[in-house]
């Protein structure tokens, strides 16, 4: 496994809509176990393939946030066809927009249809903590992020202070 870089906002990759992934082979499977070590390298909860620069629509999570029992979760070509009419407040983060974050409200249930590991057809009934974190992540995959949600004040300032972030040189202690 190797852990790859994560994209960061502003970048038009994160923008990208990713494509469906035809069958679930060794590449898909090697791609899945490559994000889940960024993932948890990253101390994060899910991570969509785009976010390092793989537009297919792939997504891991693990909201277990237990080190011992690690409880990895693979979706690929994820669908939702059932939303709650209820909706939940989290407050949101993404390695993708480091060290931001803000309320989101989302449906409280939803219904998922996805691939697993295998290629398997499953579908999920997702509940508050795995309903938001599914939502966030499929926005992902539709090049949507977080702060796309907050207003066009709030979003802007929040990209001016990641780009100007990204202008900074890499600071090294020696
Ligand atoms: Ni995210």
């Amino acid at each position: 496994m190797t852990i790859r870089s994560i994209l960061t906002e502003p970048n038009k990759i994160l923008r990208q809509v990713s494509k469906p992934v035809e069958s679930v082979k060794k590449e898909e499977q090697k791609l899945m176990d490559d994000m889940l070590e960024t993932m948890y390298n990253a101390n994060g909860i899910g991570l969509a393939a785009i976010q390092i620069g793989i537009p297919k629509r792939i997504i891991v999570m693990d909201i277990s946030r237990n080190e011992e029992e690690k409880k990895p979760m693979y979706f690929v070509n994820p669908v939702i066809d059932n939303k709650d009419k209820e909706n939940i407040t989290y407050e949101e983060g993404c390695l993708s927009v480091p060290n931001y974050f803000a309320e989101v409200d989302r449906p409280k249930k939803c219904r998922v249809q996805y691939l697993d590991y295998n290629g398997e057809k499953k579908a999920l009934v997702a509940d508050g903590l795995l309903a938001t974190c599914i939502q966030h992540e499929m926005d992902h995959l539709e090049g949507i992020l977080f702060i796309d949600y907050l207003s066009k004040l709030k979003k802007t300032m929040i990209v001016k202070k990641l780009s100007k972030q990204k202008e900074r040189p890499d600071r090294i202690i020696v």
